[in-house]
């Protein structure tokens, strides 16, 4: 049986990677609702159906777990989906608690970046509210990069130019965390990186997802046994992906995301 990762578009492959490096002995189903995507610039109603609709092919798949690789996704439906599914159902939401520990230690403050709909959800005030005690919680939405990840544009100098516009009006030297609250941003964390103090960590919560998938499995009994290479199919809106090019272009971000490891 196969773990499936649930996105809008490419960024939930930034998670599957962390995943893939935890459980390198899973299959792997990886879906990416492009017809709908962005999410984060649409009407909370009109999402919560793609997701739901997405859920409904995946559930029909032979799958074992479902991660919502979409802090998007996971706040307005994670909760609603688990009461649907029999299998466990994991979401990501962006990285504020560790972030808020780090930088009140150094007397610095904290920048979200994440979709606008993210932004706005409920779940995400009721996690600032629960953990920024003295108010050193700023957030940015940053439509702009799931769009340049949606055309595979990760050139340096566009995506710096649209991010020192977006970052114009904050003075970037009082922050000491800045969390990436998107799935799809992880793609640009050095890029994202240089426009910061050199001292200002950047954050996702691919890797605590990973995690939390490791021990939901390993409590379930449900981590793959046999000793195998795991495979990754990728799927696009209910449909799956055969073309080459298309395939291509999945696996060639699993490897530049190995670079950005590594470079890290
Ligand atoms: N990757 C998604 C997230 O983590 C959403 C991007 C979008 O579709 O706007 O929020």
């Amino acid at each position: 049986m196969r773990i499936a990762f649930f996105d809008s578009g490419i960024g939930g492959i930034t998670v599957l990677h962390q995943a893939m490096r935890l459980l390198p002995d899973e299959d792997y189903l990886f879906y990416a609702d492009t017809l709908h995507v962005p999410y984060g610039e649409k009407r909370k109603e009109e999402v919560r159906k793609y997701v739901f609709d997405a859920a409904e092919f995946i559930a029909n798949q032979d799958v074992k777990a479902l991660v919502v690789a979409c802090n998007t996704a996971t706040s307005i439906a994670v909760e609603d989906l688990r009461q649907k599914y029999p299998f466990p159902i994991l979401g990501i939401e962006p990285a504020v608690k560790p972030a808020v520990i780090e930088s009140e230690k150094r007397r610095k403050k904290v920048l979200v970046l994440a979709t606008k709909l993210t932004l706005k959800e409920e779940k995400y005030h009721h996690l600032v509210a629960r953990i920024d005690k003295h108010d050193i919680v700023d957030s940015l939405p940053l439509p702009g990069l799931v769009q340049f990840a949606e055309h595979f544009e990760f050139n340096e100098e566009k995506v710096a130019r649209y991010l020192s516009e977006q970052l114009d009006s904050f003075d970037t030297s009082e922050y000491g965390t800045v969390v990436l609250g998107c799935t799809h941003f992880p793609y640009f964390k050095d890029t994202i990186k240089k426009l910061f103090p050199h001292d200002t960590a950047v954050i996702d919560g691919g890797p605590g997802t990973a995690r939390n998938l490791q021990r939901v499995l390993e409590a379930r009994h449900l981590v793959n046994q046999t000793a195998q290479e795991g495979t990754v199919s990728f799927y696009q809106s209910g449909t799956k992906v055969e073309s080459e090019e298309t395939l291509r272009r999945y696996r060639n971000l699993l490897n530049r995301l190995d670079e950005l490891q590594t470079l890290a």
